[in-house]
């Protein structure tokens, strides 16, 4: 089976302030070391948080390992957001619902769970907003890994030798 070839990707988590950022940053830095262009970007399902930067125990952690993500502002899942990305990963199974609500029906399989979609293992990433600097390294390594695998999926979607669809999703 042909799947559509995915260019853009957006990370959703519920306040776009901790773990999205994160994802959206960390990905950013993966493709640029793999070579590959794609629209990526990040929101959450609320918006209290919308036009601020990220949360600073965030942006500590990925300034800690050479990622800045300090110029990104939060925003709130927008309708349009479903048609412009080919892929709305959610951080945790909440956001995975409250985007399959969001979506028109049509649209609803661009939805998924981060890393299920990403390295196959059905699991949340937590929201770290309560917690402390351990909460927001472990999210890190989680994206982190998250992010090598989910650049080697789509690798993998287009093949670079034919340029065709070389696997389902
Ligand atoms: P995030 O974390 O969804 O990873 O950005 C949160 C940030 C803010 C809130 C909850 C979670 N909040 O309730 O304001």
């Amino acid at each position: 089976m042909s799947v559509k070839p995915i260019n853009s990707v957006l990370f959703v988590c519920l306040g776009n302030i901790c773990r999205s950022p994160l994802a959206e940053g960390v990905f950013r830095a993966v493709l640029a070391e793999h070579g590959k262009g794609l629209v990526i970007d990040s929101a959450g399902t609320g918006g209290w948080h919308a036009g601020q930067e990220p949360d600073r125990r965030s942006i500590a952690v990925a300034a800690k390992y050479g990622v800045d993500i300090s110029g990104q502002r939060a925003r709130k899942v927008l309708p349009e957001d479903f048609s412009r990305f080919d892929l709305i990963l959610g951080m945790d199974r909440a956001n995975v619902r409250d985007l399959k609500a969001l979506a028109p029906h049509t649209l609803r399989d661009r939805v998924h769970l981060y890393l299920d979609f990403a390295t196959g293992k059905a699991v949340d990433v937590p929201d770290p907003y309560y917690d402390g600097a351990e909460a927001f390294a472990s999210v890190y390594r989680m994206i982190r890994e998250a992010s090598e695998a989910l650049a080697k999926r789509l690798d993998a979607i287009v093949s670079p030798t034919s340029g065709q669809a070389s696997s389902t999703m």
